[in-house]
């Protein structure tokens, strides 16, 4: 299994998802700031990978703290929060984790500082092996909505290299194909970033999943003609009313598969619906650096000075979403509605 980001006692070991597909490199962090860099520089990405890479930096920070009674370590823990939830705006998920390990810090702030470290360590470890179970449970509940034989279109990496392992979108075509389904994936190569061509293809190559790259120009002619029977992807964060924050260049394949017939899913552990975020248009963007687009594998590809935009994500709203699939269960709209019950509903992971 890939392993994108685990515990060991040196620091916080991640995959160099920067350095994929030809070389597979590790990088361990030692410090919660190298750990801020690695999610901001994308060495490790995608919305439940960056919420566990920020629960194991709290836990790195508080492990090497230097504080020799409560209240200085309390002003500490505040300082590595703040450095953490500064990296990356979108993915709720990093908030959410940071938030976890701020109530495990508050229920136990007053006990010997050994004993904090050991606790907010062993919670950073447990949202590992959380986020695993929750994928798993996904892929069971999605692998029925996907065809049992035909082509399945995904945006951008929501496999194990963007979650602890197994992946939410890429969970899903896994547990579909290990019910038997016979699947042709069709990844978006999605620019600028390429964590299509060059995370998706690889990790569902090491699968045996058959998988096949196209640009991201080319969904609807694909669609049009009949290659595509189902859309998957994952997000970065849910409104409340049922919108969802991806990748950007989504929203372009979700308004195409609503003009082809063909259903549109959203797989995402419940820790990225964001109930206190009313709508799409109330999500804060990432704006990335304009070298993603001037500039290809070093070489620049537009004229020197022109203006260029980069947002990281786009929003597609609720309505051309067919189903949102999360370790909870399947929920459809009206999603206002649904995912406040899922939010109700018996935790079982
Ligand atoms: O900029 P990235 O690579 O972090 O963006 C990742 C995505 O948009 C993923 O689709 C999303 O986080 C879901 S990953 C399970």
């Amino acid at each position: 299994m890939i392993k994108t980001l685990e515990w060991t006692d040196e620091g916080v070991r991640f995959i160099d998802q920067t350095k994929l597909p030809t070389e597979e490199t590790y990088v361990t962090c030692k410090t919660y700031e190298e750990v801020a860099d690695a999610i901001r520089t994308m060495i490790v990405r995608g919305a439940p990978a960056i919420g566990v890479a920020a629960a194991m930096g709290v836990a790195l920070g508080v492990r090497n703290s230097q504080a020799r009674d409560n209240a200085s370590l309390k002003r500490e823990f505040a300082q590595i929060c703040d450095v953490l939830a500064g990296t990356r705006p979108t993915a709720v998920n990093l908030f959410w984790g940071i938030r976890r390990m701020q109530q495990k810090f508050d229920e136990i702030s007053d006990q010997p500082i050994e004993t904090i470290k050991k606790v907010l360590v062993a919670e950073a470890q447990q949202v590992l092996v959380e986020d695993i179970a929750a994928n798993q449970a996904m892929g069971k509940h999605g692998a029925v909505l996907l065809p049992s034989t035909g082509g399945v279109l995904t945006h951008c990496n929501a496999g194990a290299l963007a979650t602890a392992g197994y992946g939410t979108a890429l969970g899903v075509i896994r547990a579909a194909v290990e019910s038997g389904k016979q699947l042709q994936v069709f990844a978006d190569e999605t620019r600028p970033f390429l964590q299509g061509s060059r995370l998706t293809a690889w990790e569902l190559m090491k699968d045996g999943i058959p998988t096949t790259v196209i640009s991201d120009n080319m969904a609807g002619a694909m669609m049009r003609q009949g290659k595509i029977n189902a859309v998957i992807v994952g997000a970065d964060r849910i409104a409340a009313n049922g919108d969802v924050a991806n990748k950007i260049g989504t929203y372009t394949v979700a308004v195409l598969a609503k003009e082809h017939g063909i259903p549109f899913y959203v797989a995402a552990p419940f820790s990225t619906v964001d109930l206190e975020t009313a709508d799409g248009s109330l999500i804060p963007i990432e704006q990335r650096s304009a070298v993603e687009l001037t500039h290809f594998s070093g070489k620049q590809i537009t004229p020197d000075g022109v203006k260029i935009e980069n947002p990281a994500f786009d929003v597609t709203p609720h309505q051309y979403v067919s189903a949102i699939i999360t370790e909870r269960g399947v929920v459809r709209a009206p999603y206002a509605e649904s995912l406040r019950e899922l939010a109700q509903a018996q935790v079982t992971v």
